[in-house]
Formats: C-alpha cells, structure tokens, sequence
C-alpha cells in the first residue's frame, strides 16, 4: 500500500495544443476536492531543472481561482517546450560541443525536494516516454494525451486534433473562393509531422483536389497529370494539401532543423512541391503554410470535453493508486493504458483505413 497522495505535481510539455487549460483545471478541481495540494511545472520540467532562471519561481500553487476562466483558452498557463528533454538535456562541453545528458535522476530528487509524491503529464509520446522513465524510477505517474497530430497510440483520439483540423478545414474553404477566382493552384502545408492525420482529415472535409501525406510516398508527375486532367474536365483551380512530413517517391523529408537536444523541425515541403507543380503543369501557383496557427484559438466543444474527461480521469487514476499510465479515449470509455504500450510506435494513417478508402471514392489523388 503507497503512502497517501498529499501533493501532486502538473507538467505540459511538447508543443502546445488546445485543450491543455481544460486539462490543468479537470485536473486542479478534482485534486483540491480531495484534499490534495496542486503544484504547477513551469515549462515542461524546466521549472525544475533551471529553478534560478525563473523570478518567481519554476514551480508555482495551482489554487482554485488559477483556473478559472481557462477552459476555453488556447495554450497553457504553465508553459511548455519541445526543447531539452531531460532524458537528453543539451550541455555544452569544454571543447564548446552540444552533448546530451539525462537528467532524470536530478528531476526525481528535485521531486522529492518540492515534497511531490505524484505527477500528471501531459503530453506527446516524448512527454510520455519521460514520464515513463520517471514512473520507472519510482514516481508516481499518470500521462495524458495530447497533440494537434493525433500520432500518440492506443488512444482512438488526443485533444487538440479536433480543434486544429476545424480550423485547417476552414481555411481550406476559405482557400476554393481565391483559387477559383484566380484560376490558381493553391497549395497548403498543414503540421503533423510523421503523420498524415491532419492534412487526409481537413482535406477531405475542405475538398481538396489532391492530399499528400507522409505514409503514401508521392509522385509529383502523377499529381500534375492529375491536375491537367482535371483542367481538361473544366475544373480551373485545385487545392493541393500536403503534410509537413510527406515524402517524395523519389527523395526525403523536408527539414529545417536537426539539433542536438531539439526535435527535428520539419518544413518546407508546401514551397518546394508549388515550385515543381507550377513548372510540371503550367499554372500559376500560390502556397500557404498553416503551421503554427493550427496550434492556437479556443479548443472545439469536443476537444474541451475530452481534455476535462481526461484530467479528471487522471486524478481518479491516482486515487486508485495506478501509476505508470496514460489515459485513453475508447468511447464511450476513458480508459488506462500503459504508458509503455503507447510510446511504442507512433499512430499513422493505415493506407487502406475507410477514411482513406473514402477519400479515393471521392477522386482525391495521393500522387501514388
Ligand atoms: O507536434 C506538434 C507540432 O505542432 C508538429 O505538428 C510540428 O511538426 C511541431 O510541433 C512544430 O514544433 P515547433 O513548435 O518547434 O515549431
């Protein structure tokens, strides 16, 4: 039998995504209802790490009227970062090189310093692979899944999606009206990284021409035979939607950065694949990167409604004494999975799902 919760601890990290608010003040509400004191991390687990490098403290009380009021917001009020793992921190090195360093073991006595006996982190399947480590290690830890890119498993859905592909769906919509007046291409690069559920969702919803994601390598002169062939039908414009992370049958990613201690930034692939389709087909073409956009705004009902389901589900989780578990959608349930089992590989689109299948149905072209 463990010792009685008494403080718990609340973590984001990863990019940022709607929902995370809802989440903290599920979490903050139902802590407090049992007795429970709330500790706030600022910045994934920088508050911790780097304590000096904040005024008033990395680590802060999450009282009720901290919540209130936050459901609906975008972003998170701990702050987060996609920096500086603490499995693998940058440092310097005497000779000035970039070396990583785990510092996990630093982070449990830090823990054990703030008198934390519990953690919820909330997270991609980078946040959650620490806090597998640190569930490891003897903390108790319950993970909850987050990211606009829906790429974490064993969960039908993460919070954050929703809202990014609403939005993405709508500037697709937007996108038709100028495409169509100008006789353009208009192609838009949406996030997602490694997977392909933004851009096959939002450019199914916001009827796009052609859709190229990271699972179906593409051909660009099957996707501009495709375009042409479409002109010849009378379709004057087309929208092409295309992943950050998609990848060319015959070449690779497109990334802007590769660091020691960051994660690999991916971009570019929207202006390099409007490039080739304007000289390939002849059409004046224009492109759009969502980006950062897709991570902001005020989280859709459903959204909001999975981010608090999942915050108190967290709490509950503890109380029953489980550790080292992720909450999952597997409607109508909120369920606990291990953190292990959903940090093995990452969630993509199966190639012959029905979204998919539907999306063929409807004459979108995937450049295969
Ligand atoms: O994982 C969320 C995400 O928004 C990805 O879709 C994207 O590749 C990445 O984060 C961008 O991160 P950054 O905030 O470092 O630009």
């Amino acid at each position: 039998m463990s010792a009685p919760i008494k403080r718990i601890a609340l973590s984001t990290g990863g990019g940022d995504a709607p929902g995370l608010n809802a989440v903290i003040r599920a979490v903050v509400i139902s802590a407090l209802k049992r007795g429970w004191e709330v500790l706030g991390i600022r910045d994934g687990y920088n508050g911790l790490l780097e304590p000096g490098a904040y005024k008033n403290g990395g680590v802060f009380t999450l009282a009720r009227e901290n919540v209130r009021g936050i459901t609906h917001l975008g972003g998170t009020i701990l702050g987060t970062t996609n920096r500086g793992s603490p499995l693998r921190y940058p440092i310097k090195d005497a000779t000035g090189r970039i070396r990583e360093v785990d510092r996990s073991d630093e982070l449990i006595e830090a823990f054990g310093r703030y008198g934390i006996d519990s953690l919820i982190s909330i997270g991609g399947d980078g946040s959650l692979a620490i806090a597998n480590v640190l569930a490891k290690k003897g903390l108790r830890v319950i993970g909850v899944p987050k990211t606009i890119d829906n790429d974490l498993d064993k969960t039908v859905i993460t919070f954050g999606f929703d809202t990014a592909l609403a939005f993405a769906t709508e500037c697709l919509d937007r996108l038709h009206t100028t495409a169509d007046s100008h006789h353009r291409l208009m192609v838009v690069e949406v996030m997602g990284r490694y997977a392909g559920w933004i851009a096959l969702n939002a450019g199914i919803s916001g009827a796009s021409d052609v859709i190229l994601i990271p699972e179906i390598p593409y051909d660009l002169d099957k996707v501009a035979a495709d375009l042409l062939d479409r002109e010849k039908k009378g379709r004057k414009y087309a929208i092409v939607t295309v992943a950050e992370g998609a990848i060319a049958k015959s070449g690779s990613r497109s990334v802007i950065e590769k660091e020691a201690g960051k994660a690999e930034r991916l971009g570019g692939v929207g202006e390099k694949i409007a490039a080739q389709l304007q000289e390939k087909t002849g059409k004046e073409t224009r492109v759009v990167v969502l980006g950062h956009l897709l991570r902001g705004g005020s989280p859709t009902t459903f959204d909001r409604l999975i981010a608090l389901r999942f915050g108190a589900a967290a709490v509950r989780a503890l109380e029953e004494g489980q550790s080292g578990v992720m909450v999952a959608l597997d409607p109508p349930h909120v369920r606990y999975v291990p953190m292990e089992d959903a940090i093995q590989r990452l969630k993509t689109v199966p190639p012959n799902c029905d979204t998919m299948l539907t999306a063929r149905d409807l004459g979108i072209c995937f450049g295969d």
